[in-house]
């Protein structure tokens, strides 16, 4: 491969003590088709100057009064500069070019070969510009992933802040007044003894009565009132209702609910678990054919997990590539929210989701944990296991 030269004058760096050499080196280059603007410096002092200058590239000697090449490329790195660096000798030998290589050199020659030089630092610039757009370009993605790390984790909060607001407005707004509707319409009941209007009035009351569930519903999926009652009540009831919907046994395991550390769980933590175990538990009605789901809740050290695993079909790569389906990403990023993170393994034997959050040290719930310890054991005289194991 020809490469072009620059379509700027080559700054050329020359670390020779050799007028002669430099004058040498430089009529090559010309030779060669270089445009170039050179400064020969033969001293570390006058190296370490220079160095605060742009250089397109730093050819040097191997052997210097008093310096050398290797000593000039252990600068450079120490400088932090990211400048080609071509060592040219009157005799290498394997090892010290092998050195140079491994300290970052980008090429080496023997004076004798100077009919390489040319093509060497073209080479030597166009490595060194590729690698340092390669790294601009890994610069710019980390950058941007973290950008699409942080806008997602801000849609997952502002989706259930958003969730809150319309659950509370469905309860202050609409399920204030079918209450009073409700009301309204028993009154009218009770004072009526005309036939049709009593059969239009009971009508209207049942009609009002399943408007008054179904906003409770559509409250609960928006805002889960029940995690009010703490995680693990949560969780019972959502395995409880996935058991009797789906027919799936579904199996709950739990740490004592009364645990410090469960009464403590910082804020969002019990809101990620449970819209955590909510997906896993759709993505297995929905996917795995599964005759059982175990969920376990546990507390290691001051790491929360949440497990929660099928006997089921399994999943592979593809799946979780598909283009539209954002359930377990959009896991990731919610657990990210809480400084967590989640884990799939699946085989032929099922799937299995893990949500671990490490727990922040808080002195509410050492104190709650300490004052627990005094009190009364966490476990009681029948119950050896910390983790006391709930109803399934
Ligand atoms: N428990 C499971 N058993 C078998 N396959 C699963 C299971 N969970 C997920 N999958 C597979 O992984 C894919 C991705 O799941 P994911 O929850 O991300 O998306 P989805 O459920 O398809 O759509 P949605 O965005 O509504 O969640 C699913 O389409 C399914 O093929
Ligand atoms: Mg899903």
């Amino acid at each position: 491969m020809t490469l072009a030269p620059p379509d700027h004058p080559l700054r050329l760096l020359h670390l020779e003590d050799s007028e002669l050499d430099h004058e040498l080196t430089l009529a090559h280059l010309r030779r060669g088709g270089l445009d170039v603007q050179a400064l020969r410096v033969d001293c570390e002092a006058e190296y370490l100057r220079a160095l605060e200058q742009p250089w397109d590239l730093i050819v040097s000697d191997y052997n210097l009064p008093g310096f050398s090449g290797l000593v000039a490329l252990d600068l450079l790195k120490a400088y932090g500069r990211d400048i080609p660096f071509v060592l040219v000798s009157g005799e290498i030998g394997e090892d010290t070019a092998v050195e140079a290589m491994r300290n970052g050199a980008s090429d080496y020659l023997l004076k004798n070969n100077l009919a390489r030089l040319v093509p060497a630092l073209l080479h030597a610039i166009e490595a060194s510009e590729t690698r340092r757009a390669r790294e601009r370009a890994d610069l710019e993605l980390g950058e941007s992933k973290q950008r699409l790390h942080e806008l997602a984790q801000h849609l997952q909060t502002s989706v259930e802040m958003e969730r809150a607001a319309i659950a509370r407005e469905i309860h202050d707004d609409v399920g204030g007044s079918l209450t009073a509707l409700k009301f309204d319409l028993a009154w009218i009941a009770r004072h009526s003894d005309t036939p049709d209007v009593l059969a239009r009035v009971n009508n209207a009351l049942e009609t009002v009565t399943l408007a008054i569930e179904a906003s409770q519903r559509i409250m609960h999926n928006l805002r889960p009132a029940i995690l009010e009652q703490g995680l693990v009540a949560a969780l019972q009831w959502m395995a409880a209702r996935f058991e009797k919907r789906t027919g799936v046994v579904c199996i709950l395991r739990t740490p004592q609910a009364r645990h410090p550390l469960m009464q403590h769980l910082p804020a969002g933590v019990p809101l990620v678990a449970y819209r955590t175990a909510q997906e896993a538990l759709t993505n297995v009605t929905k996917h795995a054919q599964a005759s059982r789901v175990e969920i376990d809740l546990a507390l290691a050290g001051r790491v929360l997990s949440l497990e929660v695993s099928d006997n089921g079909c399994g999943l592979g790569q593809d799946d979780l590539a598909k283009a539209r389906s954002f359930g377990i990403r959009g896991l990731h990023e919610r657990a990210r929210t809480v400084s967590g993170w989640v884990d799939l393994s699946s085989g032929p034997g099922g799937t299995t989701l893990i949500l671990s959050v490490p727990l922040p040290e808080s002195d509410e719930a050492e104190a709650a944990q300490a004052a627990e310890a005094d009190d009364e054991p966490i476990t009681g005289p029948d119950d050896e296991d910390p983790t006391h194991w709930g109803e399934p």
